[in-house]
């Protein structure tokens, strides 16, 4: 058996015996150990405590021991909504931003979404996961040890299909915890604009089935938004994915009031995700129910938009997890240390709150609090030990340094 020892940690960050999530004040309690010890047994936390009680481990076994005087240790993060599977970059669509044109109006002008899907068709299977496994592994560096990647740049049978596949690939071949989710609906394709129906019949009767059977995806997912899907539509995806077992996670609220918070709640959605245009309704219809709401500020910030009310459902007591959206079209960063920065920065969530929000909340967003989201007995040893800082509030603090010494995913050190 493989055995590493951490010692002098100056601060071991979000230990639990238990991990329930977190809601509204709870949120703010992120509970820490300070000059610590840490000890790793193959690819699980075996122990853990303040210096003091490090005698009362077997020291008789071997170990491999670390000093990590001065640096901090947190779970890894765990980033509940990305689309990292796609064809090409679309920096020109931001220099026709930059130039005044609106999301809306380059979707319109056949870019945004259905200019991914024309590249993500072209693509081999082999190309497109290669270029989701470089991303990948980029973002393990930066402390990523847990994803969710969607579908959703096909928006056809053939493409859909391809796109999970690949993840299903770097799902078996990654170290990291990988949940897949089906967002067919994520744009009518051109052929189906006056035919919603023909569309939204295509992927309940030729898509979903095929998906339960290979066992492609987890979840489903629907862009519930004005000029995408409706509330209503939103809820017939929904069930249609629930009846071939995949549950709920969508996309809600980015641009308007979409009805999707309420459409996510009432179909059991794991999460609703953006939630930039919230009003009282949506916010109390979240806060009343199990739902998470995971927030996606790196999105708002690309896009220009207000950020997430985060303090206002934080006070109404809702469950939130932070995530980065990381896709080629409104969040090109799966960078979340910068989204734990911008949380903080922008949405004033006080770094307890939102390295809970981007850590065990996280893990319920995808379901894998049990083995990740916190230091916990048990739990996989996926950590991010910190360079020398003066504190955990540093981190947020301050923003766009690497403040990242190593990443350890599941007992490997990434290299
Ligand atoms: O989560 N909102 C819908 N989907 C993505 C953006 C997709 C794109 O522009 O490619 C998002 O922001
Ligand atoms: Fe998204």
């Amino acid at each position: 058996m493989a055995r590493l020892l951490l010692t002098n940690v100056k601060q071991l960050v979000n230990v639990r015996e238990q991990w329930p999530v977190l809601r509204g004040k709870e949120l703010a309690l992120l509970p820490c150990i300070d000059n610590a010890f840490l000890l790793i047994e193959d690819d699980t936390i075996a122990a853990y405590g303040p210096m003091e009680q490090l005698p009362s481990i077997n020291r008789s076994l071997p170990a491999d021991t670390i000093d990590a005087t001065g640096k901090l240790v947190l779970p890894a993060w765990c980033d509940s909504h990305t689309h990292i599977v796609f064809a090409a970059s679309r920096e020109n669509e931001f220099i026709d931003k930059l130039k005044g044109l609106s999301y809306a109006e380059i979707a319109a002008k056949g870019g945004g979404i259905l200019n991914s899907a024309r590249k993500l068709n072209d693509a081999t299977e082999d190309e497109l996961f290669n270029m989701a496994w470089e991303r990948l592994t980029a973002l393990s560096r930066l402390g990523t040890g847990a994803i969710e990647i969607k579908s959703g740049y096909g928006l056809t049978v053939a493409g859909e299909l391809k796109m999970l596949r690949v993840i299903k690939k770097l799902r078996e071949r990654s170290p990291l915890t990988i949940r897949a989710t089906f967002l067919g609906a994520h744009t009518y394709p051109v052929e189906y604009k006056d035919n919603h129906q023909a569309y939204i019949d295509l992927i309940i009767q030729e898509m979903l089935p095929v998906i339960a059977r290979e066992k492609l995806a987890d979840y489903i997912d629907v862009f519930c938004e004005t000029g995408f899907f409706s509330a209503a539509e939103t809820e017939t995806i929904c069930r249609a994915g629930i009846q071939h077992g995949l549950k709920p996670k969508i996309h809600a609220n980015q641009l308007n009031l979409s009805g999707g918070v309420q459409a996510g709640v009432a179909a059991g959605a794991i999460s609703v995700d953006h939630l930039e245009t919230m009003d009282e309704d949506a916010i109390s219809t979240l806060a009343g129910s199990s739902t998470i709401g995971t927030l996606l500020p790196t999105a708002a910030f690309f896009l220009r938009m207000p950020f997430q009310p985060a303090r206002a459902l934080i006070d109404a007591g809702c469950a939130i997890a932070l995530a980065s959206d990381y896709n080629p079209g409104s969040s090109p960063s799966g960078n979340m240390n910068l989204v734990v920065n911008m949380s903080c920065i922008q949405m004033k969530m006080l770094p307890e709150e939102a390295i809970n929000a981007a850590t065990l909340n996280g893990a319920w967003a995808m379901e894998c609090a049990d083995e990740l989201g916190s230091i916990s007995i048990g739990k996989k040893a996926s950590i991010i030990l910190t360079q020398p800082v003066p504190s955990l509030a540093y981190l947020p603090y301050a923003f766009g340094s690497n403040l990242i010494d190593k990443v350890m995913i599941k007992g490997e050190w990434v290299q």
